[in-house]
């Protein structure tokens, strides 16, 4: 049935008033007429008929009185029960979904997410229980994101913390002195889990909405610039070429330009990171660039790297998501830097899109809206 609850309502109550209203009018009709034939044959007779006509009218009027008013009496406990038991059966029939909603709803609040209560009819109730269904779904996503999250902070902070303890209790062990190379060593693992930690908190900031972005106008290209200029040196010593391209100047857009930076880093860390010796890596900045009705200033990193197989692609921007585990943490990435770019990005009202051919290169495209 396609009515709402209302109308459902409406319809139920105005059936009752109308089988009441019926019933009334035949139960008159039909009671009237027997009464009458009732009083010919037993109130009419020889003694009836001697009496005046006021008198006559007199006996008529209290006997048909009489017998009125416990009619009455019947027929209003007749309609009373009928009513009754007509409500009790409307009732329970139209809130039979809502019940089964209350109970998958107690089912969530003692903390079980796998309930889903069917769907039976279009009305506001198959509204809500689709809502219902769709929020525990949420739910459900979110827990297991949570346990995902818990499970890989747990394995990424166990590895260096291992490292680091194998060697001081080796240290302590032996009783030697500790020479500067180790302590090297151990800082490095020190300060790989501060970054990690330091990435993990922008992430679950900007994943909230709470970063508080400092939005003020920025040139980008001469940003670009000094970016480039900071990790060219990085860029040589792993042989590799690094250029830039701006086809005009300033280019302004409203951003945190600490953060903007750090998107950058992250895209052209991994471009070196990812592109064997001897590759080229190039960045270009175009303004206004038309995508559907909005106008976007674009940035380009380009690599002639090892590339990224297409059905990686969808997961890039995951937490700590890595194109083949082995090989990344040889080169010591966690997988969280696309992530953060990813969001950091967002939340300038931007996007990420990232073309890739395996051993050909990748390039990752940040969209950056002019005015936001
Ligand atoms: N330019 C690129 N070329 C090839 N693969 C890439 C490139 N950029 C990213 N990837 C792949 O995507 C994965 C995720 O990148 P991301 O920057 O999130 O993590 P990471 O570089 O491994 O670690 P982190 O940036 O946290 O130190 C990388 O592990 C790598 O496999
Ligand atoms: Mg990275």
């Amino acid at each position: 049935m396609k009515l709402t609850v209302r109308q459902k309502i409406f319809v139920f109550t105005g059936l009752l008033v109308l089988i009441l209203g019926f019933s009334h009018i035949l139960t008159n009709k039909f009671y009237m007429e027997s009464l009458f034939d009732k009083f010919r044959k037993e109130e009419i007779s020889a003694s009836y008929l001697n009496t005046t006509p006021g008198e006559q009218i007199e006996i008529l009027k209290t006997y048909f009185l009489g017998k009125m008013q416990q009619m009455w009496l019947e027929k209003w406990v007749l309609f009373v029960v009928t009513g009754l038991f007509f409500s009790f059966w409307v009732s329970g029939v139209l809130t039979i979904p809502l019940r089964k909603l209350v109970a998958a709803i107690v089912r969530v609040a003692q903390g079980d997410l796998d309930v889903k209560v069917p769907v039976q009819s279009k009305d506001e109730y198959g509204k809500v229980i689709q809502a219902f269904n769709d929020m525990t779904l949420r739910l459900r996503e979110a827990e297991e994101a949570r346990r995902r999250l818990v499970a890989d902070v747990a394995h990424e902070l166990r590895t260096p913390l291992s490292i680091m303890q194998l060697k001081l209790e080796n240290a302590q062990q032996t009783g030697q002195y500790v020479p500067p190379e180790m302590l090297l060593r151990l800082q490095d693992e020190v300060i790989r889990l501060s970054l990690l930690v330091e990435d993990l908190h922008i992430l679950s900031l900007a994943e909230t909405g709470r970063l508080g972005l400092d939005f003020k106008p920025l040139d980008l290209s001469e940003r670009l610039e000094q970016i480039v200029d900071d990790v060219k040196m990085e860029a040589i010593e792993n042989g590799l070429e690094m250029s830039y391209y701006s086809n005009t100047r300033p280019v302004t857009v409203m951003a945190d330009a600490r953060r903007i930076t750090q998107v950058f880093i992250n895209l052209l860390t991994n471009a070196i990171r990812y592109t064997p010796e001897g590759g080229k890596i190039s960045v270009v900045i175009e303004d206004k660039v038309q995508d559907g009705d909005k106008v976007y200033t674009c940035v380009s990193v380009k690599d002639t790297g090892i590339g990224i197989p297409a059905e990686e692609l969808t997961h890039l921007f995951d937490r700590f998501y890595r194109v083949e585990k082995a090989r990344s943490r040889h080169t010591g990435g966690t997988g969280l830097g696309l992530s953060i770019a990813h969001h950091l990005v967002r939340a300038h009202g931007g996007f990420i899109r990232v073309e890739s051919e395996p051993n050909r290169g990748t390039t990752f495209t940040v969209y950056l809206p002019l005015n936001i």
